[in-house]
């Protein structure tokens, strides 16, 4: 898992775009980050490093390039060091490349080329495809590339520069992402368009099994074989201020106040037509498979379609899934990614597709990898998300799978059209109730003072907030790393009753509704054994008031919609905990945004 840049043109401003890019992609890896540049007299010139871009950039001397590549990478083989960063380079010096993905049939290939005499310098599967286009070469670079690619196996996206070649580059596609963007005859490659918005919006989003050939201020788009395939541009409306923190001191801040607008634009994109594919009355079941915030996600939706539409639901772990049996036909099955780049989840999506099932993606990234393996795709449309803990994606997944249950049920017979129009104009109301919510940021700060030094922590719910509890512990322990455990509040009495004492708070989430009573004697069962309790619940609970002063109040609302306020809470608990913990809240340490390996 990687980001990679690349640029080619005829000024000599490489160096610094390359390296603003790259920082835009710092999200999919951050362990070290390397730039090969080819200078004014046509040198091939290599920095690279294990830690920040930003420590990169300081050891970078002045150079006027023209054309160049660059990688953030976070390391699946070989330890992130100076020696394992990429760019890779080939025997002869003049070769660079990067790369993002696995290569599977690495050790095979580097004991064949060794075998020729090539000479590797790194522990890295990456650095095989470098000595792979050498042995290839004669003068032809984008001819090398071809006779290398047939030999790899696993995943790629490559930008490759050569000395020989000034001003050209060739880039390749296979199951990891990569998007060609151009302007004013410069030409961009990136993972992932956020890193180019400052310079294009228009975007080549490549396809599997492309090669593309950048050179002179042209793209000119192949597949493996060499036969010219037509590009298909596509305009990307982001700003750059949507990518950027725009004030906030992180991003994961930013994007938990953009919650309002962007769950307004979230259920303003919901366009009936998309689902015109979809006849719920021949559905047998629902299948919902993600991982971390979006498998959360995922199992909010299986209370709401089954509440809605009636339908049978299973959610299952990405990374699980193919050790279930199949499902008949006429089960829908749904995969839920951000990012649409997570592996387990694309080998999930594989494997249902293999068995015959239809399968809805729902994603945030346009031209991600699900959209193009899925039948269908639902976009999140929450803008890009840089910090690694998801907060407004998970807002808009749930409210996606609302839209869809409400959808479902209807076509079904399940619930008037009436009912479903009465529970959309409450979804409406989400941007006000989110806004209320932050208005209470102080509040939050307070509790979440009194959370810094704890060791562990529970979180209980009951019902659509069981999967709340399961999402609150989650963003604690990512960003504090303060251990935290989400739990079915009933399942307390049966082990972890025995963990409490003063030193273990618990954060329980009440609604209005038929768990209430029961989740008020947990608070009680809390309570005996004086662990301090922090209560998130509705406006109007005096209740809870008696077991602890700690509450957080959100607006009445539906009970089964309130999933979305308590995220907010449990997202800013988890924010100013961290916070005051000195943690580095948009990378925390050993995770990525992006987790392209299984
Ligand atoms: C990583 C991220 C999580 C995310 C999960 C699934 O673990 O750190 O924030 O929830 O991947 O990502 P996806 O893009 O598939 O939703």
């Amino acid at each position: 898992m990687c980001g990679i840049v690349g640029y080619v043109s005829s000024n000599t401003d490489a160096k610094e775009i390359l390296l603003d890019s790259l920082k835009r992609l710092e999200y999919r890896g951050y362990d070290s980050a390397g730039v090969a540049l080819i200078d004014g007299e046509g040198r091939l010139q290599v920095f690279k490093k294990a830690g920040s871009i930003d420590s990169l950039k300081e050891t970078l001397p002045e150079i006027k390039a023209g054309t160049g590549i660059s990688h953030t990478r976070w390391a699946t083989h070989g330890v992130p060091s100076d020696l394992n960063a990429h760019p890779h380079v080939d025997c002869t010096g003049k070769l660079a490349l990067v790369h993002n993905g696995i290569v599977e049939n690495y050790r095979a290939l580097r004991e064949e080329l060794e075998g020729k005499g090539h000479s590797f310098s790194s522990k890295t599967d990456s650095e095989v495809i470098a000595h792979l286009i050498e042995e290839m070469y004669s003068g032809d670079l984008l001819e090398a590339v071809k006779g290398a690619l047939k030999r790899l196996k696993g995943s790629f996206a490559i930008l490759v520069l050569h000395s020989d070649h000034p001003g050209e580059m060739v880039a390749a596609r296979q199951e990891s992402p990569l998007v060609l963007g151009k302007r004013f005859g410069k030409i961009f490659a990136a993972s992932d368009p956020t890193a180019l918005l400052a310079y294009t919006e228009e975007f080549i989003f490549m396809d599997d099994g492309q090669i593309a050939h950048l050179k002179g201020g042209n793209i000119t788009l192949y597949d493996f074989d060499l036969k010219e395939v037509k590009p298909n541009w596509q305009r990307i409306t982001w700003s750059v201020k949507d990518a950027e923190k725009g004030g906030f001191e992180h991003f994961m801040l930013k994007e938990i106040y953009e919650q309002p607008s962007t769950i307004h634009q979230c259920l303003q994109g919901w366009d009936e037509e998309d689902l015109s594919w979809l006849r719920p009355r021949s559905l047998t079941s629902v299948n919902i498979v993600a991982c971390g915030t979006s498998y959360h996600a995922a199992l909010v939706g299986k209370y709401v379609i089954q509440a809605f539409s009636g339908l049978p639901t299973q959610v299952e772990t990405a990374s699980e899934y193919r050790y279930s049996p199949p499902t008949d036909y006429s089960s829908l099955h749904i995969f839920i990614s951000q990012s649409g780049e997570t592996a387990d989840t694309l080998a999930a999506l594989r494997e249902a597709r293999k068995r015959g099932n239809e399968t809805l993606a729902i994603t945030n990234v346009m031209g991600s990898t699900i959209t193009r393996e899925a039948h269908h795709t639902i976009y999140l449309r929450a803008g890009p998300e840089i910090g690694v803990a998801a907060t407004k994606t998970f807002t808009s997944q749930i409210i996606i799978l609302y839209l869809l249950a409400l959808w479902m049920g209807v076509r079904r017979g399940r619930i008037l059209s009436e009912e479903a129009g009465r529970v959309l104009s409450e979804l409406k109301k989400m941007p006000r109730v989110v806004e209320r919510i932050l208005s209470r940021e102080e509040e939050v700060k307070a509790i979440a003072e009194g959370l810094k030094g704890a060791p562990s922590m529970f979180y209980i719910g009951r019902y659509v907030n069981y999967p709340s509890a399961l999402e609150g512990a989650l963003k604690m322990k990512e960003i504090s790393y303060i251990h935290a455990e989400g739990y079915p509040a009933g399942e307390l009495k049966h082990g972890p009753l025995a963990l409490l004492d003063e030193n273990l708070p618990v954060v329980a989430i009440l609604t209005s509704d038929h768990t209430y009573e029961k989740m008020l004697s947990n608070v009680g069962e809390v309570v005996a054994r004086n662990a301090p309790v922090v209560a998130i619940t509705e406006e109007g609970d005096d209740e809870v008031l008696k077991y602890t002063e700690d509450v957080l109040y959100y607006p009445p609302v539906m009970p089964i919609l309130s999933p979305v306020p308590i995220a907010i809470y449990t997202q800013l608990l988890a924010y100013w905990t961290a916070k005051f913990r000195g943690c580095p809240i948009d990378k925390p340490r050993n995770l990525a945004k992006s987790v392209t390996v299984e």
